[in-house]
C-alpha cells in the first residue's frame, strides 16, 4: 500500500541464507558473500530428500529440519528519518531471532504466528543488515509437516510517529435491521503516540462499496499524551448494505485516515463486509439470520511441491475447486493461516472456523493425536509465556476478514480431560470476547463420548459458546446417534461438526482390489444424512479437503485423505461431494476407469456420483440397470405413486454396479423429471500418443505463479487415466520451474526435479515468474511431440 503517509511495501526479495547454525550470523561484519541468494517466501525443508530418519519423522513428513540463518542487506533511505520503521513477518517457522545490525530487536517462538520487529531505534545511514536465525531443531515439534524458514512474506513499514497501532483497525457488523434495510457497523481503532509530545489526533473513516462509491463518512478525536496510546470508536450505519454471503461474498473497503490538528499523518486501507455469524442451539449457524450448513473442509497450512510456502495463485486454484465441489467452510487446522489465504476466503465466500494451537500446556506426540507421557516438542513449550500473546496476534490480525465466522482455541486439546482445563479454556475464551465481541469461541473436543479417564470435562464442553464435536461417530454408543444425546441433556448447546472424516484415505485412480473404493464415502454419507436432517447442527468441517505432507506412513510422505490431492487435482471423492452439495450443477461421475486389460470376465465394481433422479448405466449398448437414491434424493419430483420410484434402489449416497469387464464402453444416463439431463462415458483407451498441457493462466506477475495441468491423450484423442509416463520440463525466458507434483505421495523424488512420473494420468508443473518478459515451457516425454506453452510475465 503505497500511500503519503505510510509505505507498506514487499520486503521480500534478496536476501541471503545458509543452513545450519552460525554464532557470528548476526554480526553486521560477517562476510556473508558465499551465502545463497533467494527471494522469500522461502522453505528449506522442501528443498532437501526426505529421509525416514530423520528427527521431524511421520509426523513431519521425514522432512529436514534444523536451524538456519537468513540475512539481508538494506540501504537507509532519506523518508525512515524521523520516522517509525517496523517489519511485519506473516510466519516464520520456527522460533525465529530477528537483529538489526547485531542487536535482537526481536522474534517468535510459535512457527505460525504473525509478528512485527521495530527497527526505528537500531537504524543508521548506509548498509543496514537484518540477521534472522530460525531454530527448527528440536524435532519432532508440529502436527503436520511445518516446513522451515521464513515461508511467508515479509513487509516493511515506514510511518509517522502518531499512528495507528499494528492491527489497529477492528471493524465489525454491530446488528442488521432487515426491515429497514440498514447495517450499523462499529470500527475501534486504537492510535499511539511516540512523537513525544502531546498529540490532538483523531481518525476519519470512509468507507466505498464494490464500485468506489463512499457510503459513509465517520470520525473521532483523541487526545494523546506523548507515550500513550488509545481507542476511538464510531458506528455508522450503511444504507441498503450489500450484505456478504457464502454464495454473493461482496466486500467495501475501509478507509481510516489519523490526523495530527486536521492534517492527515497515517493511513490503513482494510477490505470488509457486512454481515452477522452466529451459532444458534436450534437453528444451527445462521448468516445474517439465516440458517446456513456448514459444508467444510479443514486444511493444513502446506501446499504439496512448495511445502509450507502458498502462494496466492495456489491457494487460488485450491479453493476454487472446493468451491465447485459445493464447499463453503474452511478449518485452518491447526493453526493460523496466511494472510492472504482469509483474503482469498473473503473473495470466494468460505466459512472459516480461525484455529489457534494444536496443544496448551499438556504436549502431544507428534506420531499421532494423544497427550505424550514421555518427554516431547511443540507449542507448548511457549504456551505458559506466550500463548496469550498469540492468541492475540491472531485475533487482532483477523478480526476484520468476514469470513471468518469463529475462533479456535485448539485442537483435541489433551486439558479437554484434565482437572486444569476449564481454566485455561476460560482465560483464552475470555480474550477472544475481549477482543472482539462479536465471534464466538470453541475448541474442537475428540473425547466427548470417549471412556474414562480420557472423557471431556462436561464443564469444558460447556464453557464454550459452540461446542466443536470431532469424529463422535467413532465412539461405539454414539456411532448411530451422533450429537443426539447430547442434545437432550444439554438443549442450549450450539453443536458444530470440527472434524469428521471426508472419506477412506486414497490415492487418486487406486482402484487395486485393497481399496475398496466402494467403501469411500460411506462414513460421510452417514453423517451427512444426519447434519442434513438436523437444524440445530451447524454442519462439518470434514478432514481433510486437500491431501497434505505428514502424519504419513512410510514409505508415503503425507496422508492422502482429501477430495483433492496435493497438486490439486480431483479424487473420485471429489465428485461424491459436488453431487451432494453443489446442486447448482449436475454432477454423473463414473468410476473406475476401464483398462483392465487381461481381467476380461472378471467382476467389476463400477460406482455413480450423481444428483440425477436415477441413472440408466449400459456396457457396449447393452442396458446394466437403471438407479436411483432413497434419501436424500435432491432431484427427486416424483409422485408417490409413479412407477419411476421403482428406480430407487438404494439407501446409500453413491450408485454401484457389478460387471464382468469386457473392454469398450461403460455409459451413463442420468434423468431429472423423465427428462435425460447428464451423459458421461468411460472408454477402455489405448496406449498414450501424445501430450497434452494446459496452464491455469496465460499472464503472470513477477514473483507469481502459474500451474500447468499436464496429462496425455491416446490416438483417438481420449485421455488415458492410467498412464504413468516420465515427463520433462523446461522452462526458457525470466522464469524457472520451482517443481511439478503428480499427488502421488509416495513418489520420493525432489519437488523441484525436471523429471517427474504421472500418477493416474496426470501431473502439475509450476512455473515462477523472476522477471518481466515472454516465457517458454516444453514439456516433452520419450516416445511423444513436445508441447510448448508460451506465458507473458508483467
Ligand atoms: C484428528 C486430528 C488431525 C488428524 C486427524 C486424522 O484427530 O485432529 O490432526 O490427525 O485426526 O488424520
Amino acid at each position: 500500500m503505497e500511500n503519503n503517509y505510510r509505505r507498506h511495501s514487499c520486503f521480500n526479495h534478496n536476501w541471503l541464507f545458509k543452513l545450519g547454525d552460525d554464532p557470528e550470523g548476526f554480526k553486521p561484519e560477517l562476510n556473508d558473500e558465499t551465502w545463497q541468494q533467494l527471494n522469500v517466501p522461502h522453505d528449506w525443508s522442501i528443498e532437501y530428500p526426505i529421509n525416514k530418519d530423520n528427527p521431524t519423522g511421520r509426523g513431519g513428513g521425514y522432512a529436514l529440519a534444523g536451524i538456519g540463518w537468513y540475512r539481508k542487506h538494506f540501504n537507509y533511505e532519506e523518508n525512515m528519518k524521523n520516522k517509525k520503521v517496523s517489519l511485519m513477518f506473516d510466519g516464520v517457522y520456527m522460533d525465529s531471532s530477528v537483529y538489526l545490525n547485531g542487536e535482537l530487536v526481536g522474534g517468535c517462538g510459535y512457527g505460525y504466528s504473525s509478528f512485527t520487529v521495530d527497527l526505528t531505534e537500531g537504524l543508521r545511514e548506509g548498509d543496514n543488515v537484518i540477521a534472522v536465525r530460525v531454530n527448527n531443531s528440536l524435532q519432532p515439534n508440529s502436527r503436520w509437516y511445518s516446513g522451515s524458514g521464513i515461508y511467508r512474506n515479509v513487509w516493511l513499514d515506514i510511518y509517522e510517529k502518531v499512528h495507528v497501532d499494528q492491527w489497529g483497525i477492528f471493524c465489525f457488523t454491530n446488528r442488521i435491521y432487515m426491515n429497514d434495510d440498514k447495517a450499523i457497523l462499529q470500527i475501534n481503532t486504537r492510535i499511539v503516540n511516540e512523537s513525544g509530545i502531546p498529540v490532538n489526533t483523531g481518525v476519519m473513516h470512509r468507507i466505498y462499496d464494490h464500485e468506489g462509491v463512499q457510503v459513509s463518512y465517520t470520525g473521532a478525536p483523541l487526545f494523546l499524551k506523548p507515550g500513550t496510546s488509545g481507542d476511538t470508536m464510531v458506528a455508522p450505519t450503511i444504507k441498503n448494505p450489500h450484505l456478504w454471503t457464502d454464495s454473493d461474498p461482496y466486500l467495501y473497503t475501509l478507509e481510516s485516515t489519523v490526523v495530527v490538528d486536521g492534517e492527515p499523518v497515517d493511513f490503513v486501507r482494510t477490505k470488509i463486509g457486512i454481515r452477522t455469524a452466529v451459532f444458534d442451539s436450534d437453528k444451527g449457524f445462521l448468516l445474517n439470520g439465516k440458517s446456513v450448513k456448514i459444508k467444510g473442509m479443514c486444511l493444513h497450512h502446506d501446499c504439496g511441491l512448495t511445502g509450507a510456502v502458498g502462494y496466492r495463485e495456489t491457494w487460488e486454484r485450491r479453493l476454487l475447486a472446493l468451491k465447485e465441489m459445493g464447499c463453503n467452510g474452511i478449518r485452518c487446522a491447526h493453526n493460523p493461516p496466511t494472510p492472504e489465504f482469509l483474503d482469498l476466503c473473503d473473495e470466494m465466500g468460505f466459512l472459516v472456523m480461525d484455529e489457534a494451537f494444536d496443544e496448551w500446556l499438556l504436549t502431544k506426540n507428534k506420531l499421532n493425536n494423544y497427550y505424550s507421557e514421555t518427554f516431547a516438542y511443540g507449542y507448548s513449550q511457549f504456551f505458559s509465556n506466550h500463548g496469550e500473546e498469540d492468541l492475540l496476534r491472531m485475533i487482532r490480525r483477523d478480526r476484520n476478514h468476514p469470513s471468518v465466522i469463529l475462533w479456535s482455541i485448539g485442537n483435541e486439546i489433551p486439558e479437554q480431560s484434565a482437572a486444569e482445563g476449564v481454566k485455561i479454556l476460560k482465560f483464552l475464551r475470555d480474550i477472544c470476547h475481549r477482543e472482539d465481541p462479536s465471534r464466538m469461541v470453541t475448541s474442537a473436543c475428540d473425547n466427548i463420548a470417549a471412556a474414562a479417564p480420557y472423557t471431556t470435562n462436561r464443564e469444558f464442553e460447556n464453557e464454550l459458546d459452540v461446542v466443536g464435536y470431532n469424529y463422535t461417530g467413532r465412539w461405539n454408543e454414539r456411532a448411530e446417534t451422533l450429537y443426539d444425546e447430547d442434545k437432550r441433556l444439554y438443549p442450549k448447546r450450539r453443536f458444530c461438526g470440527a472434524e469428521n472424516p471426508a472419506g477412506l484415505s486414497s490415492f487418486r485412480g487406486d482402484y487395486s482390489p485393497e481399496r475398496n473404493y466402494v467403501a469411500a464415502t460411506l462414513e460421510h454419507e452417514w453423517l451427512w444424512r444426519y447434519t442434513v436432517s438436523r437444524d440445530f447442527v451447524a454442519g462439518d468441517y470434514l478432514w481433510t479437503g486437500i491431501d497434505y505432507l505428514g502424519e504419513a506412513g512410510w514409505p508415503s510422505k503425507g496422508a492422502p485423505c482429501g477430495p483433492l490431492d496435493t497438486a490439486g487435482f480431483p479424487k473420485d471423492t471429489y465428485y461424491y461431494f459436488k453431487s451432494i452439495w453443489n446442486q447448482n450443477q449436475i454432477t454423473l461421475h463414473l468410476l473406475p476407469h476401464w483398462n483392465w486389460e487381461g481381467e476380461e470376465g472378471v467382476f467389476k465394481q463400477v460406482v455413480a456420483y450423481t444428483n440425477c433422479e436415477h441413472v440408466k448405466l449400459y456396457i457396449n449398448g447393452r442396458l446394466v440397470g437403471t438407479k436411483g437414491y432413497m434419501c436424500p434424493n435432491y432431484g427427486c419430483r416424483f409422485e408417490w405413486n409413479d412407477p419411476r420410484r421403482e428406480d430407487i434402489t438404494t439407501h446409500d449416497l453413491h450408485l454401484v454396479w457389478d460387471i464382468p469387464y469386457q473392454p469398450g464402453e461403460l455409459k451413463a444416463i442420468g434423468y431429472i423429471a423423465g427428462k435425460k439431463v447428464a451423459e458421461t462415458i468411460v472408454k477402455t483407451t489405448k496406449k498414450p500418443n501424445a501430450l497434452k498441457a494446459m496452464a491455469d493462466r496465460e499472464k503472470l506477475r513477477v514473483g507469481g505463479v502459474a500451474h500447468i495441468d499436464i496429462s496425455t491423450i491416446d490416438i483417438d484423442g481420449l485421455h488415458v487415466p492410467d498412464a504413468t509416463p516420465m515427463i520433462n520440463c523446461k522452462v526458457e525466458g525470466p522464469a524457472h520451474l520451482v517443481g511439478m507434483d503428480s499427488g502421488d505421495l509416495m513418489d520420493h523424488t525432489l519437488y523441484s526435479s525436471p523429471s517427474r512420473k504421472m500418477l493416474s494420468g496426470l501431473l502439475m508443473a509450476m512455473v515462477q515468474a523472476d522477471g518481466p518478459g515472454d516465457i517458454r515451457v516444453i514439456v516433452s516425454s520419450k516416445g511423444m511431440k513436445d508441447i510448448i506453452i508460451n506465458l507473458k510475465a508483467e
